[in-house]
């Protein structure tokens, strides 16, 4: 899929593009029916919400599952960021977050890229943030914020939040939030949410400041957000996991366009279970000749 000149016209100024109904209700179904089995494992990558059994977020599921396995290669997601960024790209981060009927808790106010900056030491925020849909967004189920327009003021400042969620983050603070919320405009789309059908993609700036609610409504809101660096940006520390950023920095090979309704085949090295090393941590900068050829 190529983006139009109008399209990355609009990137650029606004920092997400919207593609609702990208992917058919029997390709999503076919991811939809992965995430129970996925959820179901007692393991480290699924982090459930405080005190409660619902999962908040599942990580590396196209390690573990055929059908995410297939979606992390998909060319209609792929390709338009190949396009922007002019450079193959790696998987850094892969997520299914459940934000759960009732028990669905909140995304601070943040930046992906200040994560990344500060745990990962991505160089720069050439890295693209994807969401897609597996049920539908309603003003209801906790939709994603964002602040048009924020990426344009690169890293910003924030505080490690370990204490707001189960999931520690890098967020901004609200006095901040409202300024840059002014400057896009206020009540007059200062802050605009992205809601669709099942299937619904959104590109969004790793540099652009989003959030979402609750989910107080009686609706699951299960959406895939994975992460596309330019591979030579990967990351030069591995201070997080590599379930959580990954350290195989291989170019993203894609699949055919049917690939979520063929069974193409596709490697999935830790169905059987996670290996010790990509729970290893250093805070020390990695060798990069080491990294790039393991
Ligand atoms: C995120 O920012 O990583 C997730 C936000 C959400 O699931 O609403
Ligand atoms: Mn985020």
């Amino acid at each position: 899929m190529k983006l139009t000149p109008d399209q990355i016209a609009q990137f650029d100024r606004e920092g997400y593009l919207f593609f609702p109904g990208l992917f058919s209700a029997a390709e999503t179904k076919t991811l939809t029916d992965a995430v129970p089995a996925l959820y179901a494992r007692r393991e480290a990558y699924n982090v459930r919400e405080k005190g409660k059994e619902a999962v908040r977020t599942n990580f590396a599921a196209h390690m573990v599952s055929e059908p995410f396995a297939r979606l992390a290669r998909h060319p209609r997601m792929v390709g338009p960021v190949e396009d922007l960024f002019g450079e193959k790209l790696y998987m850094h981060q892969f997520k299914i977050n459940g934000k759960a009927a009732f028990d669905g808790d909140v995304w601070q106010w943040h930046q992906d890229y200040g994560t990344w900056f500060n745990d990962d030491q991505m160089p720069t925020e050439r890295a693209m943030n994807v969401a897609i849909f597996l049920d539908d967004v309603t003003e209801f189920n906790g939709p994603l914020m964002f602040i048009p327009g924020s990426h344009k003021k690169g890293v910003i400042e924030a505080k490690h939040d370990l204490t707001t969620t189960s999931y520690p983050l890098w967020t901004v603070d609200n006095a901040l939030i409202a300024q840059l919320v002014e400057r896009a405009g206020g009540k007059n789309g200062g802050i605009v949410s992205p809601k669709g059908p099942a299937g619904s993609m959104i590109l969004f700036h790793s540099c652009l400041v989003h959030a979402s609610g609750s989910n107080l409504s009686p609706f699951h809101r299960v959406a895939v957000y994975l992460s596309l660096c330019a591979v030579s940006n990967h990351i030069r520390r591995f201070k997080r996991p590599e379930y959580i950023a990954h350290r195989d920095f291989t170019p993203i090979e894609c699949l055919p366009d049917d690939c979520l309704l063929k069974d193409y085949p596709v490697e999935v090295p830790w169905k059987n279970g996670v290996p010790a090393s990509a729970y290893e941590t250093s805070l020390d900068p990695i060798v990069l000749a080491a990294a790039i050829s393991s």
